[in-house]
């Protein structure tokens, strides 16, 4: 049979296949040396990562060896302080080195401890940061133990968890029926509490609190989103929030080292995921994490 007699689906689907044919024979080559390359980059990427995440670990583990002798030496400081006042008050002087005494015991009693308090409060704040620190380090170094999750499950014991933020800020928290999907289940139950106690933490001053939690599967990922109607971020924050530290001025909200957002972002990675932000300043935030609904997508 030539080709004039074939039926043209037939013909149509020979000229496809010959045309497919010619395509992979060209283009292979170049596809695979782009994928070659991708995957070298992504390596690269990752050994980068790793390289910064030990840095970050060494940094804040070797900083609080000094931390600890700081605070240390000046309790003993202060107490030296003491000793030499009660030393001064024993010695008996008259005329001027009267004045003199007075003065060293002024001093001794309302500059020393004033100094020494501004130490003690500013190391236990560097105390604070550098523990962050090891958290976030800490949550970059961890090796994953991805399974199966009921994220129904997962989700509903996280809100538990928060009962009483949740009862003492009279929210509203509704949760959607969630797909499941395959990660750690402890990382990824951190990340949902950073998310939905941020959430709560946020919140406007004019309305009670309504938080939900929603999910869905598209291909081979899932999406799971933490909506509010707190004081929302305006644009100008809206990259930085997931810096270490990076917390928003003026939002009125005091406690908090601006840690969370970033830890969240180490457990989308490390899930090779992501998470995405959408806010409107004095409406709301929703804060979407993306991650891989099977097991094989983590191999
Ligand atoms: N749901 C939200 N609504 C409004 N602002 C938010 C929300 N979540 C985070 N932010 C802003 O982003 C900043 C960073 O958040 P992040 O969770 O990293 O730190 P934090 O809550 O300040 O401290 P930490 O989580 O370490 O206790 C916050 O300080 C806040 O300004
Ligand atoms: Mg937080």
């Amino acid at each position: 049979m030539n080709g004039l007699s074939e039926r043209p689906e037939a013909l149509r689907e020979k000229i496809i296949g010959l045309g497919e044919k010619s395509i992979r024979k060209s283009y292979y080559p170049e596809l695979q040396k782009r994928i070659r390359e991708l995957e070298e980059a992504k390596d690269l990427v990752e050994r980068k990562n790793a390289e910064l995440e030990s840095y970050l670990y060494v940094a804040s583990h070797d900083l609080r060896s000094p931390l600890v002798n700081i605070q240390g030496f000046s309790a003993r400081f202060g107490k030296q302080a003491e000793e030499i006042k009660a030393l001064l008050a024993l010695m008996a002087v008259e005329g001027e080195n009267l004045r003199l005494r007075e003065e060293a015991l002024g001093i001794l009693s309302e500059k020393v401890p004033r100094s020494l308090e501004f130490i003690r409060a500013n190391s236990e704040k560097m105390d604070r940061l550098l523990n962050g620190l090891l958290r976030v380090s800490r949550t970059g170094r961890m090796v994953l133990t991805v399974r199966p999750l009921d994220m129904d499950a997962l989700v509903a014991s996280v809100v538990r968890g928060l009962s009483y933020e949740i009862e003492e800020s009279g929210a509203r928290v509704t949760v959607g029926t969630l797909p499941p999907c395959a990660g750690d289940e402890e990382l990824l139950s951190q990340a949902f509490a950073n998310l939905i106690g941020n959430a709560l933490k946020y919140r406007s001053p004019d309305r009670p609190p309504e938080i939900s939690v929603t999910g869905v599967r598209s291909l081979d990922r899932c999406s799971y989103t933490v909506r509010d109607n707190g004081i929302g971020i305006a644009e100008r924050h809206l990259e930085r929030v997931w810096d270490v530290f990076y917390r928003v001025a003026g939002s009125g909200v005091t406690g908090g080292e601006g840690l969370g957002l970033s830890i969240v972002k180490r457990i989308a990675d490390k899930h090779r995921g992501s998470v995405s932000l959408e806010s409107r300043e004095g409406e709301g935030s929703a804060f979407t994490l993306t991650i891989p609904a099977e097991e094989t997508a983590h191999e």
